[in-house]
């Protein structure tokens, strides 16, 4: 199993309206593909997380790459894992504003060194439990 982080910068048309069908569009698919994850949206930026089986994953990030709405992503981490952390999530949502897209950036400042496993697990950690209900 792995876990993949991305950043990309949302389409400037995209409504809130079209926030929500991507969710659920990616609810309905990820469990039937056994992915779970969080999509963080905001200040024009989404992240996401996407985790479960290695084929399935890079599968499913090759199929987002494409969608119109949005461009320019960049794998911010990727690893090996063997639990999730999302598990109860066939994908979150989570609307941010600008300045809580700090602990992102920040991870971003260092995407060329080696991420730290525990700052990333933390901060992962951190938007789970912001997560309020499970979907
Ligand atoms: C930022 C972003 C994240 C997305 N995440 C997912 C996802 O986790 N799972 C998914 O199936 N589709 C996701 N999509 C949508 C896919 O690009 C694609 O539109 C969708 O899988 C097609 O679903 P359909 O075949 O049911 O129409 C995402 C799109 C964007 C822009």
């Amino acid at each position: 199993m792995i876990r993949l982080l991305y950043l990309s910068h949302a389409a400037s048309t995209i409504s809130e309206e079209q926030v929500q069908e991507i969710l659920l569009s990616s609810r309905r698919n990820n469990s039937a593909s056994s992915i779970t994850g969080i999509l963080v949206h905001g200040g024009g930026l989404f992240m996401q997380v996407l985790e479960g089986p290695e084929s399935d994953v890079l599968r499913k990030y090759v199929k987002i790459l494409d969608d119109p709405r949005h461009s320019g992503a960049q794998i911010l981490c990727i690893s090996p894992v063997k639990n999730r952390i999302f598990e109860k999530w066939s994908m979150g949502g989570i609307a941010s504003d600008p300045l809580q897209f700090q602990h992102i950036a920040t991870l971003r400042a260092r995407r060329l060194e080696v991420i730290d496993e525990n700052t990333f697990t933390e901060t992962m950690r951190e938007f789970a439990q912001r997560l309020r209900s499970p979907q």
